[in-house]
């Protein structure tokens, strides 16, 4: 069969003799509509773009989903056999798998996707909304992808458990950068494949702001965090010893920085609701939501309240060793920010699943000169994309979302 790939796609060369991949890079152009060879190639060892002939050491690995490497357990909704033959999905499915997507979390509670459905093709688009961009704390949008990319695991989630089987394609289109992803709707799922174990959590899942026990997680908790981010082609490591007091400083040196900075202050008046606000309270992290004010312990949870005083806000007594962990990928490119949160999500549903509560600790992924740092030096890990904290304490609640008819439109 004649190789075919679309643009995102990587190529990867191998070695004949070891089988090793001695080049890879990214397709950043065909010549042809089937996809056909020859391609235009961004090689990651120099950054230069080459028209490639393929040879037969030569493969195609596809930027969207790939087979997953094994089995996970079933929780199938399995209304799809009852669909098999229809040609689409209805109006309420449409609607209530869009409202499963925007379930994810996004930084500030910004939303910042639009999704389209078109009926003829079975397809959903997911697009970046940039009136949930933050100009001062995410002027690089790498937060929105993230975001975007937590949205659209979400989505195939909840396709999956609706039955479907479904081929999700990231940056499908080049020369519209705000279109992020596909999800094609390709046919009833069989019993191999499938995400939709996960989606019980996909509505339980909250950002939890209050204290955590200082309870041991379990290996096999953590070895299947990790296997959740492995399988969306993104690191996780626990972080521990020197590195987590590390880490924490670096957090909490950035947390001290946005406390005076009025860039991030304006961003975060945008975008939190105390509780005499008038503005409309579908988006934005409501005041119910800060968590409580730290008293002691290191956990540099972000505060919401800027350093203001909120009367009846209670104060509380945080972890002293919480367990952090990093997420990481090889490249910083927007589709390595898209794997990014589709792994945040993943892991954040596996571990609502198995008891865990967590939150966000970004503040210093939002500064050039601390984000470096965080990386542990003693390890392979190259550009550190995300910083979660796991624990077993309160679930958090629920926070608004803007109405699915605000964010969806449905083709015929
Ligand atoms: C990229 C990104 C960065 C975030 N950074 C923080 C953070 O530093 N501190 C925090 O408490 N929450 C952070 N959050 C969580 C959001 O505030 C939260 O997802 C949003 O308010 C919606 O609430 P929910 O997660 O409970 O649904 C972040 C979320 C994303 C996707």
């Amino acid at each position: 069969m004649s190789m075919r790939a679309h643009v995102g796609d990587q190529l990867i060369v191998e070695s004949p003799t070891t089988g090793a991949t001695e080049r890879d890079g990214e397709i950043v152009g065909l010549h042809h509509d089937d996809g056909t060879p020859p391609y235009d190639v961004r090689w990651s060892d120099s950054d230069r773009i080459t028209l490639v002939f393929p040879g037969p050491d030569a493969h195609i690995h596809p930027t969207g989903d790939e087979p997953e490497p094994q089995r996970e357990e079933t929780g199938r909704r399995g209304s799809a056999t009852t669909h098999s033959g229809a040609r689409s999905l209805s109006e309420a499915v449409v609607m209530s798998l869009v409202e499963d997507a925007t379930a994810a979390p996004s930084m500030h509670n910004a939303q910042p996707w639009r999704f389209e459905y078109s009926r003829r093709s079975r397809v959903f688009r997911l697009r970046a909304d940039l009136r949930g961009a933050l100009p001062h704390s995410d002027p690089e949008l790498r937060a929105l992808h993230i975001g975007c990319g937590a949205a659209l695991m979400n989505l195939r989630v909840a396709v999956a458990h609706e039955g479907w089987e479904a081929a999700t394609r990231l940056l499908p289109d080049p020369v519209d950068p705000m279109l992020l992803a596909s999800v094609t709707l390709t046919r009833p799922l069989g019993d191999e494949a499938d995400p939709a174990a996960l989606y019980p959590a996909v509505r339980t899942r909250h950002t939890s702001r209050y204290p955590f026990a200082e309870t041991e997680i379990p290996a096999s908790v953590r070895s299947a965090l990790v296997d959740a981010a492995h399988r969306e082609h993104v690191s996780l490591s626990f972080v521990s010893g020197w590195h987590l007091q590390y880490v924490v400083d670096l957090a909490l040196e950035a947390e001290a920085r946005n406390l005076t900075d009025p860039g991030v202050a304006a961003d975060l008046a945008r975008f939190t609701r105390t509780t005499d606000d008038t503005r409309p309270a579908t988006e934005g992290v409501p005041e119910y939501a800060f968590g409580p004010r730290r008293r002691i312990g290191k956990v540099p949870v972000r505060d919401f309240a800027g350093g203001k005083s909120i009367p009846g806000r209670p104060a509380a007594d945080f972890e002293t060793f919480p367990h952090l962990v990093l997420l990481s990928t090889s490249r910083d490119r927007i589709v390595d920010w898209l794997r990014t949160g589709q792994a945040v999500e993943r892991v954040l549903l596996r571990a609502t699943l198995a008891g865990l509560s967590a939150s966000f600790v970004t503040q210093a992924l939002e500064w050039h000169d601390l984000r470096w740092p965080l990386r542990d030096p003693t390890s392979a890990m190259a550009h550190v994309q995300m910083v979660l904290r796991l624990g077993y304490g309160p679930r958090g609640r629920q926070t608004p979302r803007r109405p699915v008819h605000d964010v969806l439109d449905i083709e015929p």
